[in-house]
């Protein structure tokens, strides 16, 4: 069984102010209100990763990820931060080639699975994103772009580096957008991924992996995105900002 995840990408939002205080308020209502063992990771910016990773220690159901790490090892590339760095301030996940690094940095299949390299040689666990765009579902061709970013940017793992990565699937044209994928899109592309990672390393690794829909999931939607059979949970973006959206979501999982 995969494990199920709520994950919340901040993105470029919030001052520290803001962001210590949705972090306790999301401790508080987790401590309240979800007795259950649920897993959480949050995706602040890196400024503030060290402060909320020491702010959520007293609670094991959440983990800290950073939203992007550099290709690079180390060395002389101003503004970049690596993957040790990451890993050496309590972080435990990296998103990998969100559909806005791909969009506005140019980041590439190829770029991307150094990136998952890297993370992996320093023990974070790459949650990688794949989605198709609107043009690309018009013209039939999602199937083929997400077969394509993971050949391209995953399926060079080997089986043990595979399993420590989680799947993101959000589609370009629902997010931010308030456009959800239907249950029966949603639940389509899942089995696709899930059956393809079968293909590469076998029908128990697929069944593992965790694989997350993103794009416009928000508290009434989520119960019915989850409880899809290849539906792990999710990857948040907007509705991650505010505590009272976010805990709901969380309490949607199955
Ligand atoms: P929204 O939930 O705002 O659509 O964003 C999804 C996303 O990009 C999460 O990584």
């Amino acid at each position: 069984m995969a494990v199920k995840i709520v994950a919340g990408n901040w993105k470029m939002n919030l001052n520290r102010g803001e962001a210590q205080a949705l972090v306790s308020e999301i401790t508080g209502m987790l401590s309240d209100e979800v007795t259950h063992p649920v897993k959480v990771i949050l995706f602040p910016a890196n400024i503030y990763i060290g402060a909320i990773v020491q702010l959520t220690s007293s609670d094991h159901r959440i983990a800290i990820g950073a939203q992007n790490c550099s290709n690079k090892e180390s060395g002389a590339f101003t503004g970049e931060v690596s993957a040790a760095m990451l890993k050496s301030i309590g972080c435990h996940y990296v998103l990998i080639g969100h559909s806005e690094r791909r969009a506005y940095f140019g980041e590439t299949n190829t770029l991307l699975s150094e990136k998952i390299d890297l993370a992996i040689k320093h023990l974070l666990h790459p949650v990688y994103c794949i989605g198709e765009l609107l043009e690309d579902r018009n013209n039939k061709k999602h199937f083929d772009v997400i077969q394509n970013q993971l050949t391209e940017g995953i399926f060079h793992l080997d089986a043990t580096a595979f399993e420590k990565c989680i799947i993101a699937y959000e589609p370009v044209w629902a997010i931010g957008t308030g456009l959800t994928a239907s249950a029966e899109q949603a639940q389509e592309m899942h089995a696709y991924i899930r059956q393809l990672i079968e293909k590469k390393y076998g029908g128990i690794i697929a069944e593992n992996t965790t694989i997350l829909y993103g794009g416009s999931c928000n508290d009434q939607n989520a119960k019915e995105l989850f409880g899809l059979k290849d539906v792990d949970g999710g990857l948040i973006g907007g509705a991650s900002l505010k505590s009272r959206s976010f805990v709901n979501i969380i309490k949607s999982l199955p």
